[in-house]
């Protein structure tokens, strides 16, 4: 069947950037002929990691919710913004919350960084940082990552870049990273029969 995609704006504020952001890719991923699923962190409620509340209680159903999307993806695309040089506290600890589950979802998954950001470097030492948790469960991240600058004035008012230049390398990005991704799965099946 044809590839499936969650698409995850990892920011929590209704106007976020990274969350239109998020349905750009998923649009562009869904021009491939691909399924996409686009999610927001405002759709998985949880709270801060709590190892006495994981004891008690098990994960949190926000978490738990995720880890089903992610399980029922062959990649993800994260599109978050950067605070503080980093990543974002609440997109952190999903990340901690969903890596306790087993089987684990991240590991062998591949996925794409994406960051907006209205400053000039367009959050891009963001994602630097959330390689390292990714990488560290296993994830395959995908060598180039797309940040964009100025990102309050940069969506046009159908939701694309205006700038069409910038438009033209996203949608560049997510083709070469689904072409990988494609490959990829493919040799999965062919090694399994
Ligand atoms: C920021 N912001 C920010 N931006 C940036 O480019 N580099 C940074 O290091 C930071 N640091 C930072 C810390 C904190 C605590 C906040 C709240 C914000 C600005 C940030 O990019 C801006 O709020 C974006 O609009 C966030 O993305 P959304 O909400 O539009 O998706």
């Amino acid at each position: 069947g044809p590839l499936r995609v969650l698409v995850f704006g990892a920011a929590l504020r209704a106007d976020s950037t990274n969350v239109r952001l998020a349905a750009l890719v998923a649009q562009l991923v869904s021009d491939t002929g691909a399924t996409v699923d686009l999610a927001a962190m405002r759709d998985f409620d949880m709270p801060l990691y709590d190892g006495d509340m994981e004891v008690t209680k098990g994960l949190p159903q926000g978490a738990l919710a995720l880890r089903d999307r992610l399980e029922q993806s062959d990649a993800f695309v994260i599109s978050s913004p950067e605070y503080n040089a980093s990543v974002p506290g609440v997109l952190k600890n999903a990340i901690d919350w969903v890596s306790r589950v087993r089987p684990q979802p991240f590991k062998t998954k591949h996925a794409l960084l994406v960051s907006a950001s209205p400053s000039l470097i367009g959050g891009n030492r963001g994602l630097w940082t959330l390689r390292i948790p990714l990488e560290h469960l296993g994830t395959r991240v995908y060598p180039d990552m797309f940040s964009l600058a100025d990102s309050y004035q940069a969506f046009a008012e159908d939701g694309t870049l205006a700038d069409p230049g910038l438009q033209q390398r996203l949608t560049d990005t997510v083709s070469a990273f689904l072409s990988l991704v494609e490959a990829d799965v493919r040799y999965v099946c062919l090694e399994r029969r």
